[in-house]
């Protein structure tokens, strides 16, 4: 699939490698998950456009590029508040966009794509509401989700970190890294 985009760097591989281990301790385990979210942005956002602005350094005024004007959002599915709605399809159940929405590249963000429901809905729900350029940014990801979200989103390109052997019949990543909301949060 060719918006599939799997990393390949590896510190991102070595820092997955640490997040899987049962051992890893809330405190660092959400560490990693800020750097591999960090190192795969530079990934994702390679395209974002430029603008130049006069800064003066020490030496000299000069012209230098800067990110230009608001160009781009992070929208963070909210796994945690999902699973308050267990047994339901995923709704948005808090969801504050930007606007205009239409020119911003929209970067969604969910640490695990499992079945791909909450990503295939948080992406409808973006189109509805006019986004057109959006990334999916996913740690770690089953074949299913993947499939299943690029079924209903072929024009999004999906950047994930890496692509695990399967989904197991409680809807686990396998072999996955367990429960990351637990793990970011603590509460297991
Ligand atoms: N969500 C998680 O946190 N872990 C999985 O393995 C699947 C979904």
């Amino acid at each position: 699939m060719n918006n599939v985009i799997e990393m390949k760097h590896p510190l991102i591989q070595h820092k997955i490698s640490r997040l899987r281990d049962k051992n890893t301790g809330t405190a660092e385990f959400r560490a990693l998950v800020e750097e591999i979210a960090m190192l795969m942005g530079y990934e994702a956002l390679k395209d974002l456009p430029l603008e130049d602005v006069e800064v003066e350094t020490p030496i000299e005024k000069c012209m230098t590029p800067q990110i230009a004007g608001k160009n781009f959002a992070i929208v963070p599915i909210l796994r945690a508040g999902l699973g308050m709605v267990s047994g339901l399809q995923p709704h948005e159940y808090y969801c504050k966009l930007p606007s205009p929405i239409s020119e911003r590249l929209i970067v969604v963000t969910d640490p695990m794509l499992a079945t791909g429901g909450s990503a295939v809905a948080a992406v409808d729900f973006i189109k509805q509401h006019g986004g057109k350029k959006i990334k999916f940014m996913a740690i770690i990801a089953a074949p299913e989700g993947v499939e299943r979200l690029m079924e209903a989103h072929p024009d999004i390109q999906l950047y994930v970190g890496h692509i695990d052997r399967e989904l197991n019949k409680d809807a686990y990543i396998c072999p996955g890294l367990g429960d990351a909301g637990d793990r970011i949060f603590g509460t297991k």
